[in-house]
This record gives C-alpha cells, structure tokens and sequence, in this order.
C-alpha cells in the first residue's frame, strides 16, 4: 500500500541552480540511493520546474541538507522540539512523554512512527550511551530525511547521534520479527486524524506520512516485544484510546492536548 503510494507520486532529485560537480555527484547517489530519477537544474525556479515537468514534488540537494519541495511547500529535516524537551528534563522538569516511557540510562526503545525523529531525538538522550533507540519509518523519503539529518546532526552537546538505528520499514514487519522482550519499551505515535495547524509544510509532511491508525492485534505484538510496557501518543479527546482500551495516560487535560496511552506489561 506504502509502495504504491510511493510508486504513485511523481518524484525526482536534482540540486540548487550553483550546483558544482561534488553537488550534482550527491544528488545523483541520492537518486541511486531512492530508486527515483536524477534531473539536472535547469535556470528554472523550482516551482516552474515542478510545474513544466509535472511533479508532484522535487528532492532539492542543497549544500547542507536535503529539502523536499512542493509547489508551495517545503519538507526538511529539523531537531523539531526535541531540543526544547532535552534541556527542559535535564532541568528536572516532568515531561509527560518520560513520564508515560520511564526511560532511564541505558534502555532500550523500539519507536515505530519515527517521522522526523524528534521523539526518538528525547529518547536518544534519555537512554544516552549505554542504550539505543531503533526506528521504523514505512516511507522511505521521510526515513531518507530522517537518516540523512540524524548523520550530520550535533545535538544539546554537540556531540554526534550514534544510537538511534533509523529501519525503513513498517513496523507490522519489523515488530513480527523481533524476539519476546527485546526492547524496554515500544513506541508509537500515529498520525492523527486531524491536524491542529494548516501549514503547507505539515500538509507536504501528511501527502508522505502513512495515515493507518494502531490495531489491538499490533499491541498485542508490541506488548509481546516489549520488557516493560507500550506508549503511544494521542490527543485528548479523540477515541482512539477507547477503541483500544487504554486507560491509563500521562499529558494535558484539555481538549486537543498532547497525551500519552500505556499500557504496563506486567501488571502489578
Ligand atoms: C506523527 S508521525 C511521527 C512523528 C515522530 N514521532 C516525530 O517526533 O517526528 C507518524 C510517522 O509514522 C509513520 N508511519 C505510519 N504508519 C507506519 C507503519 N505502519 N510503519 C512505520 N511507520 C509508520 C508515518 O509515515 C509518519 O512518518
């Protein structure tokens, strides 16, 4: 279904218009790399480009990143919160998504919705040297992104990102191969149904992100694959927490806020 979509969306490489020869050489590994074509720049503004040729979008190789453009739109990968998150739980600030997870130093976590990886980026320095954090991303231009941008990113400390494996992969396929209780906690943050903003950077990210919502059948994977307990990320008031039977969840009270579900997997 993914592979599909993919294959539907009408999608090429190419680079800004000073591109020199190393800068066309990367866009044409990127073009490898993704299966996708290679075009060269022309004098053409992107939006001409995308129009004239009929895109649906170009993968724009600038010289310090990868940006995804739409005719009124751009993707790329950014820290996102992430940052904000990490400085505030090293403050000793409660945050509700280490509240619900429980990491600690040396965990391990399966995010399986890695989209950006600004989650699995709180993860990566709650959990720190000793543990790691591996990510499922089904779409393969987001995982691109996400693998790209997590390589060249120096975090809070300016140190290099070297525990979070990015898998682009569903995770109804990683989660059924992985052994019983391999990984502390299991993740997930589905898209949810309805966007809070309407920007056209969200809406470009929502035409890539796989939309399907969680079954009972994947937690019961993912509680069989976990040591200590499932998270998942919702918004108060949606019903998706009843749909699954999820009682207990950390986060705002008000309408539209931020929570998120758990479910222990030994109860006491
Ligand atoms: C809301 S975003 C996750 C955002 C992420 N937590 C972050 O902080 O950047 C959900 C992501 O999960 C991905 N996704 C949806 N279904 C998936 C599946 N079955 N397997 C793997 N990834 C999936 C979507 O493509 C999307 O990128």
């Amino acid at each position: 279904m993914e592979k599909d979509r993919e294959r539907e969306m009408k999608i090429a490489v190419t680079t800004t218009r000073d591109a020199d020869e190393s800068l066309n050489h990367k866009a044409k590994d990127v073009s490898k790399d993704l299966n996708i074509p290679y075009i060269k720049r022309g004098n053409f503004s992107i939006k001409k480009t995308i129009l004239k040729d009929g895109f649906d979008y170009l993968l724009v190789i600038e010289r310090d990143k990868i940006v995804i453009k739409g005719e009124d739109s751009t993707v790329f990968w950014h820290p996102n919160m992430s940052e904000l998150k990490i400085k505030s739980i090293r403050q000793g600030n409660k945050e509700a998504i280490i509240e619900a997870t429980k990491l600690e130093e040396g965990n391990s976590i399966l995010d399986c919705t890695l989209g950006l990886a600004g989650d699995s980026l709180v993860f990566s320095a709650v959990v720190g040297e000793k543990g790691y954090v591996v990510g499922t991303e089904v779409n393969k231009y987001i995982a691109y992104l996400s693998k790209c941008g997590l390589e060249t990113y120096n975090d809070v400390d300016g140190k290099t990102i070297d525990n979070i494996k990015v898998v682009n992969e569903s995770y109804e396929n990683y989660i059924l191969k992985q052994s019983d209780n391999s990984f502390d906690v299991v993740y997930f943050d589905p898209m949810f149904k309805e966007p809070n903003r309407k920007s056209a950077s969200i809406n470009s990210f929502r035409d890539f992100a796989d939309h399907k919502g969680l079954t009972k059948e994947i937690l019961m994977e993912a509680l069989r694959v976990c040591r200590k307990r499932v998270v998942i990320k919702e918004r108060q008031g949606s019903n998706e927490f009843e749909k699954l039977g999820i009682k207990k969840y950390y986060g705002g009270k008000k309408n539209g806020a931020i929570i998120y579900g758990v479910i222990e997997k030994n109860i006491q």
